[in-house]
């Protein structure tokens, strides 16, 4: 898939700006592998950059309009090397949904590329500079699990390993299974040599990565299960196994007892409820009740006692009273949510609910988005008071933000542990490491403690 002609990008520098979901982060570490092999060299600005790369996400307008702020005012930055105008590319979901059309709204775009076909960048980069014209080429899909791409992973101690892609759900408000395409597995013997490739090398965590997952292999020969992935990777070796996303109306029982069967599989599972109306949720075409969504709920925590639930939530879908948001509301309080990402629906064109006709006043969907927030943010204060004076193993990722003197890490349900770096330790010696730290102050957004032996 990669390209021969990439050799004489040699000595280019890219800066990559990636947006969105966690499979825009696992395809900015495959244009980065496939860029270091075409002799390119990474920079950290985009001053320093002969080529910039925007890896995009059209979930939400938010996300169009941070591209376009940013790609429109790079115009007025110069050229890293004189006499080598800095080529753009946007790829990506916006890349994808887009195609030329980009060209004409941003003009300064010099490549546009899609999902589907990032092992052609470079060859589309080389195309740029011996033709001088502007280039755009998406695919309508992959026609196997884009596989072999080689990566440039962010971190050592952390990999993300993609297992399916795709949605085939077309949830009424999403745009996703429209640019990323019908859902297609990685042969399950991939995802399994994978995993013993990481875990000889000393990878801590893995992420297996899917916009579907529980509904991994049912395209494949033979319909190998989620299942079956959970359980090669909960004995491979990795501590640390986490898997987005679940729907909730594909997590079957055996997907739960594979999750309480393997300690490497971490307690915590983000499951999105988008909305706690059954009304609502029958328009978002989201195929489960409220009712049935708090079955899975208590089978989770009947098989995983102390399980962490992080979940996804969208307020003002259009026609939504204060009736469906009070259901919502109720949702939270009843379920006790770790983490919680909550949106305010964001109409999509060529989606089934943008043709839905909605006169709720802003104010009114900004209030309930604000009530939402405080009552989840309620909520994660609580859950995370429940780990005071508990002593938890920290995937520790580096020097704390807020303070030079500590750590900062990961806890096995995915909160955030600051903690001193002890006398005699160095960050060399403690990132990518997992570390026990005894908890001593719980807040929303952090847990702090002490790093005990
Ligand atoms: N508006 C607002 N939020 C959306 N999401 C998906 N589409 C939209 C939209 N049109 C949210 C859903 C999904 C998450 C990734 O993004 O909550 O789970
Ligand atoms: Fe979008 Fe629904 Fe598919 Fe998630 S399940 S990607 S929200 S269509």
């Amino acid at each position: 898939m990669t390209d021969s002609n990439a050799r004489t990008l040699e000595g280019l520098t890219y800066f990559q700006r990636t947006f969105g979901c966690q499979m825009n982060e696992n395809d900015a570490e495959r244009v980065a592998g496939l860029l270091d092999m075409a002799g390119c060299l990474p920079v950290s600005t985009l001053e320093e950059a002969d080529i910039a790369i925007y890896l995009t996400c059209c979930v939400r307008e938010a996300a169009d309009i941070r591209l376009m702020g940013q790609v429109a005012s790079m115009k007025n930055i110069p050229p890293a090397h004189k006499g080598l105008p800095r080529i753009v590319a946007v790829g990506g979901c916006i890349g994808q949904r887009d195609g030329a059309r980009l060209q004409e709204t941003l003009p300064n775009v010099d490549i546009v590329f899609g999902t589907h076909n990032i092992g052609h960048l470079p060859s589309l980069i080389q195309q740029r500079i011996s033709s001088g014209m502007a280039v755009a080429e998406t695919l309508e899909s992959s026609e196997e699990f884009v596989k072999g791409l080689p990566e440039r992973r962010a971190t050592s101690w952390h990999a993300w390993v993609p297992i399916m892609t795709g949605c085939n759900n077309f949830c009424t408000y999403c745009i996703v299974p429209y640019v990323r395409g019908r859902e297609t597995s990685r042969p399950l013997e991939d995802i399994e040599n994978e995993l013993d490739h990481l875990a000889a090398e000393g990878v801590q965590e893995v992420t297996l990565l899917g916009q579907n997952v529980n509904s991994y292999g049912r395209d494949l020969y033979g319909r190998p299960r989620f299942k079956e992935v959970l359980d090669y990777a909960g004995s491979c070796g990795i501590p640390r196994i986490r898997f987005v996303t679940s729907h909730p109306k594909d997590l079957s029982t055996e997907t739960i007892a594979a999750m309480a069967a393997h300690e490497a599989i971490m307690p915590q599972l983000h499951l999105p409820l988008q909305s706690g109306s059954d009304r609502i949720l029958a328009e978002m075409h989201r195929v489960y009740t409220v009712e049935k969504y708090l079955e899975t709920v208590h089978m989770l925590r009947e098989a995983i006692p102390d399980i962490s639930l992080s979940t996804d939530i969208i307020v003002g879908f259009p026609g939504e009273t204060e009736e469906d948001f009070q259901g919502t509301l109720k949702v939270v309080r009843e379920v006790g949510y770790g983490q919680a990402f909550t949106f305010i629906y964001s109409k999509r064109e060529g989606t089934p609910a943008a043709e839905i006709v909605d006169t709720t006043p802003a104010e009114v969907i900004q209030d309930r988005f604000d009530r939402l927030v405080e009552l989840v943010q309620e909520s994660v204060h609580r859950e995370n008071e429940k780990e005071l004076n508990k002593t938890l193993p920290v995937l520790v990722e580096g020097v704390s933000k807020r303070d030079a003197h500590m750590f900062s890490g990961k806890s096995p349900k995915n909160q955030t542990v600051h903690a001193p770096i002890p006398a005699g330790l160095t960050m060399d010696d403690l990132v990518g490491t997992i570390q026990n730290v005894r908890i001593d102050v719980t807040k929303t957004w952090y847990l702090q403690g002490t790093l005990v032996e």
